[in-house]
């Protein structure tokens, strides 16, 4: 066993989902849990099955398919993981989500410092140990693979630490992992927290994988997993772009380049192919709407420009001067001219399979189509406008509602004016025209009456997919639902989520873009409705059971 490789646990889609109004839709986890194959992830935290059936429903299908004859940097298809409450309902569905993967884990956690044990799950410690060792065994009678963490260890008692640790040992847990869940610890404790439990665990030998898990609301995330590392630790998990609840997980492309970069120091190695890094950080930000600040280490827009005159005249000596990390080292090269108005459509499958997807050929159809409309309006095609058209057309699998026309007169009118026809789910074209206070507001307007659903615009958000006035642009909207939650349930408060819905619409026309990704966002609204609906026309959830308990 090499024990300086590292396992990178990417917990994008469950931690990361947590993250207030990154609800993504089944179509978008599947998208970023292909890419994370591709990237070369060791295990994929793929959602928490008891929240809500949706979330059991895409943990189903990541387990099916993904890393199934795809691509990965090691061959394998990684780990898929559901996230279990250690309690035997939980635990079932989270088994029932990843079971049908090649290599599935179960992950359930409970509590163990002081605080929570009194104030959330008024637990004594005893009764903690006989749940840990109960709900342990109980999983690891279904599963081989079975990861046990101790909810807000950086702030528990490290002996009562130990006692539990050796319990979830003995009843099968196969990786420990140790969470800083409130970001609280500083690198020193926390690597002498790991160094504790790597030494005076009871049973602990090199078969059994210590992990950190830690949040950042100290902005020390990727400080206290590496000091973890330092310390024995041999499976970190992350979320791209370091998203997560409050302030976030420890972003994997910051401790996968800190342990490349600073190999000598660090001596570990990891999976990652990480030229896939800077694409899998767009579709991340894409799908969740959260977008990456300019200055963010490795993946930010200013991570590797140059303002400054002195030290643009350094790197024109010599790049070392200013530059730790090559750019194409994290796939951030110059976007290649490739496509334009005459390429066919076996130029355009083999682009796409180059980038890593490989499209039924109704998929390719739709891309292709939209390929050729671009291809009109915009003289070369580059990978991110390919990469833009194909990840928009495939996030748009679930639409109810589609734009078929629309046509806007602002100005310097008082009277913007907006009129919208959208294809509906019965196959018939609706139409509406709207007056509004400009014209995004008039098309909001008509969707609004057209969809009989209004949601509240919390967010706008315009950019382009490229330089270049005849770029692409993207808009991502977040919508909130008026109604107080659609059955989605938080792990680890227990609570009711009011949700917030994205949505994507990328056009030449900034307008169309805008209008595509309103009713992107409605779209997932009442699909959520209409799944809350038939949930309760079902036996009660464990939504139900929770508000009964
Ligand atoms: O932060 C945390 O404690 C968690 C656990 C569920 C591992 O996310
Ligand atoms: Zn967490």
């Amino acid at each position: 066993m090499d024990t300086n490789y590292i396992r990178i646990f990417d917990t994008t889609l469950r931690d990361g989902e947590q993250s207030p109004g990154a609800t993504m839709t089944k179509a978008e986890k599947q998208l970023i849990a292909e890419s994370l194959a591709r990237l070369g992830v060791d295990v994929i935290e793929a959602g928490f099955p008891a929240a809500s059936p949706g979330d059991l429903e895409a943990v189903q299908s990541i387990a099916e398919t993904v890393g199934v004859g795809q691509d990965t940097p090691s061959g394998e298809p990684p780990v898929i993981c559901g996230l279990a409450r250690a309690k035997v309902t939980d635990i079932d569905k989270a088994w029932e989500g990843v079971k049908a993967a090649k290599r599935p884990r179960i992950h359930t956690f409970l509590a163990t410092s002081d605080i929570h044990l009194e104030h959330k799950l008024r637990m004594s410690r005893s009764e903690v140990v006989a749940q840990v060792h109960d709900m342990v065994g109980y999983a690891a009678k279904l599963c081989p693979d079975v990861e046990f963490s101790p909810e807000d260890a950086g702030r528990s008692d490290p002996a009562f630490l130990y006692e539990v640790l050796a319990v979830a040992i003995d009843a099968g847990a196969t990786t420990l992992n140790i969470p800083d869940t409130v970001g609280y610890t500083t690198p020193e404790e926390f690597g002498a927290l790991i160094k504790g439990i790597k030494e005076k665990t009871a049973g602990m030998t090199d078969d059994i994988i210590i992990s950190v898990h830690c949040h950042n609301d100290l902005g020390l995330a990727t400080a206290n997993s590496l000091a973890g590392v330092v310390n024995g630790a041999r499976q970190i998990e992350v979320a791209v772009n370091g998203i997560g609840e409050r302030a976030g997980n420890t972003a994997l492309e910051e401790v996968v380049m800190a342990m490349r970069t600073r190999a000598p120091f660090y001596g570990k190695t990891t999976g990652i192919d990480t030229t896939q890094i800077m694409r899998t950080s767009k579709l991340v930000s894409s799908c969740t709407g959260m977008h990456v600040q300019p200055n963010k280490s490795i993946v930010g827009a200013n991570a590797f420009a140059h303002e400054a005159g002195i030290h643009q005249d350094g790197m024109l000596k010599h790049e070392e001067t200013y530059e730790i990390m090559r750019p194409e080292t994290v796939g951030v090269a110059e976007s290649q001219l490739v496509l334009g108005k005459h390429s066919g459509r076996h130029a355009v499958k083999t682009r796409l399979a180059v980038l890593g997807y490989h499209l039924t050929d109704e998929d390719l159809h739709k891309a292709f189509e939209r390929f050729k409309k671009l291809a009109d309006k915009k003289k070369n095609i580059t990978d991110a406008d390919l990469e833009a058209l194909v990840t928009d057309e495939l996030r748009q699998a679930s639409q109810l509602w589609s734009l078929a026309d629309l046509q806007v007169a602002s100005g310097t009118t008082d009277m913007p004016t907006a009129t919208v026809r959208l294809a509906g789910p019965d196959g018939e074209i609706h139409v509406q025209a709207a007056v509004g206070a400009g014209p995004v507001d008039a098309i909001y307007k008509a969707i609004d009456q057209i969809m009989g659903k209004h949601g509240t615009l919390l967010e706008f958000n315009v950019q382009s997919v490229t330089g270049g006035i005849d770029a692409l642009g993207e808009v991502t909207v977040r919508v909130e639902s008026l109604q107080s939650s659609d059955g989605f349930i938080n792990p680890q408060s227990g609570v009711d989520a009011k949700r917030t819905y994205i949505g994507h619409g990328t056009a030449t026309d900034i307008v169309v873009a805008g209008a595509q990704a309103y009713i992107a966002a409605l779209n997932k609204l009442l699909i959520a409705e209409k799944r809350e609906e038939a949930a309760n026309d079902q036996t009660p959830g464990v939504n139900e059971e929770e508000k009964q308990a």
